[in-house]
């Protein structure tokens, strides 16, 4: 592979030195520029994967500098260089589309290491990029992320089967992304100008599931009113998903069966048979083979299903693209419909890595959207995270600052509190035990807020 390009940017000379003497050691080119103006320029020329800039230049700021990079090539990675404290700077670099940020005075390890985290987030962006294109440059549906190998081979199967019409079983618990993948392989099939229709075999009782998936003649049963096309009829030339097909009862599973075998249906109360042109995609979260062993599940029709399956892997065991995801997500999930992605701690990150995921990639997809709304779109820390009490001055990450507005959340929620125990307070006039019973908490609990809010003497006597 070519060497990689560093543009290092400061007006201070024996910075920029310092920081070519560094990154040259670990075998990087190294390009420099001492104001914003000649930043532009050599971006323009060289092409440098990244730029390491101080905020503060003369001629073009370090803000404007960034704005111009990011309009010249969007793929070069800036990270800026703020003095201590300036966290407006450095949330206007992030909205910018700064990478991170730096504070000064750095250390010369977190310089490396940052540098080595940027350059593995490009390779990752542009390894992924190529593998999407193989499957196909026609997924509509939203983007599968993630890069882990087990993910590798999902891409590859997909790319394989997509143009087949062999039926798929997606297997994986619940939030890994089954329903993408349904929907991956068929856009990426020959049907996907047909329709992509989906039924949830848990969603409805036993007779109105066949009744929704067969159709049904008028008066064929009480409730059936006209006629109806059910959904294998809807999804002819496209394809049918049947989610949570392990939630489909035995009779049901033998008329499934028999579709699939012959290839027709019959909607209910007629025996005209109607040829169905379809495409079966199945989903489940349950374990098949034991429900055939259990005798939940019919074994013939198991194995027609199974014939390519696909394993959606638990994110606990991929937590490698827990920092793509939550990309995606941020850009996914913006604070308002104009503004930029809210940016992320590494901290936070690291938390978000730390944890288990049972709900999967739904949830970790939840818990980001939830932080963008409490960061109000700026930088989530791990305090917009639910993961309870961090450890104290854990994450003081340096010269990163709250934005301002932080403080308002909290203030709000400490004064909701205070009302609600000093009407508690009131309505049990004044008896705590009866208040903390009222509010439904621990009489310890309340004795420690009454102390906080300076509640002692409250409600005062003779009132
Ligand atoms: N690899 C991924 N990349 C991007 N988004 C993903 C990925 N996996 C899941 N998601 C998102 O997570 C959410 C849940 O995914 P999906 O509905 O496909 O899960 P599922 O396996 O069908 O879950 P369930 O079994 O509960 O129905 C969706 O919003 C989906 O877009
Ligand atoms: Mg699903």
């Amino acid at each position: 592979m070519a060497q990689t390009t560093i543009l290092v940017a400061d007006d201070d000379a024996s910075i920029r030195s310092l920081l070519k003497q560094l990154l040259a050691d670990e075998g990087f080119a190294v390009l420099e520029a001492a104001t914003g103006a000649e930043v532009v320029e050599k971006v323009k020329e060289s092409v440098p994967e990244l730029v390491i800039m101080d905020i503060r230049m003369p001629e073009l700021d370090g803000i404007e500098a960034l704005s111009r990079v990011k309009t010249i090539n969007p793929r070069t990675a800036v990270l800026i260089m703020t003095a201590f404290g300036s966290s407006n700077m450095a949330i206007r670099a992030m909205e910018l589309g700064a990478f991170d940020y730096i504070t000064k005075p750095f250390e010369l390890d977190k310089i490396s290491h940052t540098v080595k985290r940027v350059l593995e987030h490009l390779a990752l962006t542009a390894e992924v990029e190529v593998l999407r294109d193989e499957i196909s440059s026609l997924v509509q549906t939203e983007r599968i992320v993630g890069n882990a190998p087990t993910m590798q081979e999902v891409y590859k199967t997909i790319g394989k089967v997509a143009k087949s019409d062999a039926t798929v079983l997606i297997t994986g618990e619940s939030g890994t992304g089954k329903e993408l993948v349904a929907e991956a392989l068929h856009y990426n099939s020959n049907r996907r100008s047909g329709p992509m229709v989906k039924v949830s075999c848990a969603a409805l009782p036993e007779s109105l599931l066949e009744a929704e998936l067969f159709g049904h003649e008028k008066g064929s049963f009480t409730g059936a009113m006209t006629q109806r096309r059910g959904r294998f009829e809807m999804a002819d030339k496209g394809t049918i998903f049947l989610d949570e097909i392990g939630e489909m009862t035995l009779p049901t599973q033998t008329k499934l069966l028999r579709v699939l075998q012959e290839r027709r249906i019959e909607r209910i109360g007629s025996s005209l048979p109607i040829k169905v042109d379809i495409r079966v995609v199945c989903a489940t979260n349950k374990d098949l083979q034991r429900q055939v062993e259990q005798q939940k599940f019919r074994d013939d029709l198991f194995y027609r299903l199974n014939v390519i399956n696909v394993h959606m892997p638990p994110l606990r065991d991929r937590k490698e693209d827990v920092p793509a995801l939550v990309e995606h997500f941020l850009a996914k999930h913006r604070y308002s419909a104009t503004a930029q992605p809210a940016a992320i701690s590494e901290e936070a990150l690291r938390r978000l890595m730390e944890y288990d995921w049972p709900g999967n990639v739904r949830e970790l997809e939840n818990v980001t959207e939830r932080a963008v709304v409490l960061s109000r779109g700026q930088i989530i820390t791990s305090r917009e995270l639910p993961f309870g009490d961090h450890e104290a001055g854990e994450d003081e990450d340096s010269g990163e600052e709250l934005p301002g507005d932080r403080s308002f959340f909290k203030k709000s929620v400490a004064q909701f509190e205070k009302d609600l125990i000093m009407k508690a307070l009131r309505d049990a006039t004044g008896n705590r035990s009866k208040a903390a019973e009222m509010l439904g908490i621990y009489r310890r609990l309340l004795y420690a807020k009454i102390k906080e809010y300076g509640l002692e003497g409250y409600p005062p006597k003779g009132r």
